[in-house]
């Protein structure tokens, strides 16, 4: 990335998840980037979703090498609980809908809580979240998918919400929900064969050029691999 210097510090969250990996070798690839951290549910220390202390306990940890320039936030879920996504109201299914929830906003919320304060507050940084087109309420025109879509919604606006908190106290923050393509993974391996994906590598170079040309503002971009702009 150009933008944030030739000394930038990243951090990717789900570091393990086929598109978080593919970030991490992408930062470690690039000669700007003067170190990589990254955290997910096999590194020392873990973390998960479901636990609020295990995300404050690994900020804490990872303090130690901030102020980042970069977070991306990778992690994520479609098939929780060996439950698939519901294709009509009728297979609603509370506990199913509020799992959504959990892995898919509440976690990824707060994690934005507790490293947010880790970015560097004096110069461009930038905290990316994967989210997905599905999430965008204007584009939904085939329905299905409930918990997800409305879980990736919900994060959006999480997103927007703390966009504009932050960008009070640091204008220099940007903040960017993302839509990486349909790319092969454990999440899509379901849905999609992989012939029919975009490989990992190619998404995360289209998804770190779109974030290097995005420029700070009150408020959260939602933007796919190619950087076009996707409609709330
Ligand atoms: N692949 C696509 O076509 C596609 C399309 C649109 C949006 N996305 C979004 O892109 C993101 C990454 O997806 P992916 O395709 O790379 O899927 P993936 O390979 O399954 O990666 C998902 C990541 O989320 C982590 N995760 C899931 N539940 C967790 C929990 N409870 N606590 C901590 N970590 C947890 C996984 O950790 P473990 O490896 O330990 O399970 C993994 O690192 C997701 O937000 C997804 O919604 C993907």
């Amino acid at each position: 990335m150009n933008s944030l210097g030739t000394q930038y510090k990243a951090l990717v969250i789900g570091s393990n998840g086929a598109i978080g990996s593919a970030f991490l070798t992408a930062f470690k690839n690039d000669l700007n980037c003067s170190l990589v951290a990254s955290l997910s549910r096999t590194t020392v220390p873990d973390f998960s979703l479901e636990s609020e202390t295990s995300i404050s306990d690994s900020a804490n940890f990872l303090a130690l090498n901030a102020p980042f320039h970069v977070i991306v936030d990778a992690t994520g879920a479609l098939i929780i609980d060996g439950h698939g996504p519901e294709k009509q109201l009728a297979r609603l299914d509370p506990i199913q809908l509020s799992r959504a929830f959990q892995i898919n906003t509440i976690g990824p919320a707060l994690l934005i809580k507790h490293f947010v304060p880790l970015l560097d507050s004096a110069n461009r940084a930038i905290y990316a979240k994967l989210s997905a087109r599905v999430g965008s309420i204007s584009d939904n025109k085939k329905g299905g998918w409930y918990g997800y879509r409305s879980s990736k919604a919900a994060l959006n606006m999480m997103l927007q919400t703390a966009a504009i908190e932050c960008n009070r106290s640091n204008p220099n923050l940007v903040f960017a929900a993302l839509q990486p393509g349909t790319v092969a993974s454990k999440l899509s391996a379901k849905f999609v064969s992989p012939e029919h994906c975009l490989p990992a590598v190619e998404a995360v170079q289209g998804l770190m050029s779109a974030l290097d040309g995005l420029v700070a503002k009150s408020g959260a971009y939602f933007i796919d691999y190619r950087g076009q702009p996707i409609d709330w």
